[in-house]
């Protein structure tokens, strides 16, 4: 591209917040655009790049609200094998492609909300970014989850906190039976039909943001800079916590039936083909190890009345074919007994960990079939 033509896409791309360095004099922007410092992010990149392994070569980097770029194209320029970029707003993505072309680094670039991240729709990171993101957002602790799921080995979070002066200290307080511990987290109240990504939403205490992240599942947390009211925190995962949190956390399935009547004799023999996929974290054993089963999945039932009466709680169940591994799925048939009295059922399907819990209690969904008997 010429000089000019630079030039005419750098206008055409306003307003910028990253200053991106194009060579030969040019940078993507030249003064403040609301109130960041002109060379926006260079500040924060001083502390984030001594947090990054100084070689990346081999390693795989996601930036979540990745906005122009700038730190995508500084891992990608210290060896990082994958680089990939996601943000909310087709502007930024925008932005980031045309930088990548002109620079000319193979760095990905991908419209996606932190909402739609999981590992079916990003696979997994030895590093994710989530800097300058989560004050922008209604869903905290939502967007934390898939953050942890598609986070391999390290996050490193940049945010807003509540200006600490102002911050309540936490305490202990009874709730129900127990002493918890309570943080101080700020609501912003904001004007209605703000747009979600441009405002900000929750300003979190220091200790709220490291309990938060604690509790999505991180074995450290480490806040390594707070100051002018804004935070670095540097989360890892550990092998053995991630055993944990998968088993306890990620039971997620999503089930579809293929096949199946609506109505039926009574006492007849029922055949329901489903088609069961594994949305979360966790593997779904077929067998299990222990004398009592525990924590074999199978696909089960319950049967209810059309008035949501339960009339057979563990009304059948079928075996998987075979384990079933993140991101898998598979047929599954399911044979029922109908019930002997007429009338109108649902019959509702969820998987289940022998022993340990339905999947609804993780928060999966389940799958409905309205049935009539008669
Ligand atoms: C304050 S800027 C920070 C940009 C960059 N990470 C940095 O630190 O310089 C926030 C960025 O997050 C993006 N963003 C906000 N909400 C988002 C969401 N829900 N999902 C993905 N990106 C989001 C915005 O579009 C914007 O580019």
């Amino acid at each position: 591209m010429t000089r000019e033509e630079i030039l005419a896409e750098l206008k055409r791309l306003e307003p910028w917040f990253h200053r991106i360095d194009l060579g030969d004099g040019l940078y993507t922007k030249t003064e403040s655009v609301m109130g960041e410092p002109v060379d926006h992010p260079h500040g924060p990149w001083q502390t984030i790049q001594k947090l990054l392994p100084p070689d990346l070569s081999g390693r795989t980097l996601l930036d979540v609200g990745c906005n122009a770029g700038f730190y995508a194209f500084e891992a990608r320029r210290r060896g990082a094998k994958r680089v990939l970029g996601v943000d909310g707003q087709r502007q930024h993505v925008r932005q980031g492609l045309f930088v990548r072309k002109v620079l000319g680094l193979d760095v990905e670039f991908r419209r996606l909300n932190v909402y739609e991240l999981n590992s079916r729709t990003v696979g997994q990171f030895d590093i994710t970014l989530a800097l300058g993101l989560l004050y922008h957002l209604k869903h905290p602790i939502l967007a934390l989850e898939n953050l942890y799921q598609v986070t391999n080995e390290l996050l490193i979070i940049e945010t807003a906190i509540m200006p600490p002066e102002r911050t309540p200290e936490s305490f202990a307080h009874p709730l129900g039976e127990k002493q918890m511990l309570l943080h101080s987290l700020a609501f912003v109240e904001n004007p209605s039909g703000a747009k979600e990504q441009v405002f900000n939403w929750f300003l979190p205490g220091v200790e709220s943001l490291k309990a938060l992240l604690r509790t999505t599942g991180f074995s450290e947390v480490e806040v390594v800079e707070a100051k002018n009211e804004r935070a670095i925190v540097v989360c890892r995962k550990t092998k053995a916590a991630i055993d944990d949190a998968d088993a306890l956390k990620h039971f997620i399935a999503q089930l579809k039936l293929e096949q199946g009547p609506r109505e039926c004799a009574p006492a007849s023999e029922l055949t329901f083909h489903l088609r069961v996929e594994n949305i979360g974290m966790a593997r779904w054993p077929a067998n299990s190890d222990d004398v009592t089963g525990k924590g074999a999945i199978y696909l089960g039932s319950h049967l209810l009345k059309d008035n949501e009466e339960e009339v057979d709680w563990d009304y059948g169940r079928a075996h998987l074919p075979g384990d079933l591994e993140p991101g898998s799925a598979t047929e599954i048939e399911i044979k029922l007994r109908a019930p002997q009295t007429r009338g109108k059922y649902i019959v509702e399907f969820d998987m289940v960990a022998e022993h340990v819990a339905w999947f609804e209690d993780h928060g999966s969904g389940t799958l409905r079939r309205e049935l009539t008997v008669e």
